[in-house]
């Protein structure tokens, strides 16, 4: 037995908040019935409709990909071009990323059919740690890194302090590799931080999620996450330690 509002949120419907409200304001049927009271329990065998539309209630199911570059984060594309569940054909479920990864950045990207999991991994509040490895056009010294460690002011604000590690750098064809851990998630934030130090970037990958890294993945691979994994990404979103 689980909540109702539960069951709506993880079915990707509403945000749990939002699934209350729906409940509340009598736009939720339990088998036939409108139900407004919140604490009402439901089986899987219940028949629950939201504004007259009947939620599909899957197995949750959760994987972490190795996004290749040139793929899209979305479940389709009306130009054509390739998207991130191509590379799980395999999957009844219906799957989709948890946030997103530019076309032309590769890396790690979740995808799940839960919608409340990714709600909450979404979430800029929830403030998990996701690590880039840029290849940079040219050599930052380190104090214009050290912009980036106190935040930056993009169109869209000021950025919170990001953690930067110099990894490498290579005069002769005046390039660099500059690491970046971030938690908010602007639209193509790492790029628009290094061109706000006065640096573009040629290369972008997603290393790390929270604790999850790419090890043992080639670009275009993909692996299910451990119930344990999962269990762990909700202690960290909600609490914002391991512990
Ligand atoms: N920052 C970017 O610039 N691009 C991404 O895909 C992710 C973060």
């Amino acid at each position: 037995m689980e909540r109702l509002q539960k069951v709506i949120a993880q079915a990707g419907v509403a945000s749990r908040r939002k699934a209350e409200e729906l409940i509340t304001e009598g736009k939720v049927k339990v088998n036939g019935k409108v139900t407004t009271e919140l604490g009402t329990k439901v089986t899987s065998s219940d028949k629950i409709e939201v504004n007259g539309v009947k939620i599909e209630r899957e197995n949750k199911v959760y994987f972490l990909l190795y996004k290749p570059r040139g793929v899209i984060s979305a479940v389709s594309d009306d130009k054509g071009r390739s998207v991130v569940t191509e590379f799980l054909p395999h999957i009844e479920e219906r799957i989709y990323p948890v946030g997103r990864l530019d076309y032309d950045t590769s890396g790690l990207i979740l995808l799940t059919n839960d919608g409340e999991f990714a709600n909450l991994l979404m979430h800029p509040r929830y403030e998990i740690d996701k690590t880039y490895v840029a290849r940079l056009k040219g050599i930052p010294q380190r104090e214009k890194l050290r912009e980036l460690e106190r935040g930056v002011v993009l169109e869209d604000g000021k950025t919170a302090p990001a953690k930067v590690k110099f990894i490498s750098g290579d005069r002769k064809q005046n390039k660099s590799i500059v690491e970046m851990t971030i938690h908010e998630g602007k639209n193509r934030q790492v790029r628009r931080m290094f061109e706000a130090i006065g640096f573009e970037v040629t290369k972008l990958k997603r290393e790390r999620f929270a604790f999850l890294t790419l090890h043992g993945l080639n670009a275009g691979d993909s692996r299910e996450l451990t119930p344990h994994e999962v269990k762990q990404l909700r202690t960290l979103a909600e609490t914002g330690s391991l512990t």
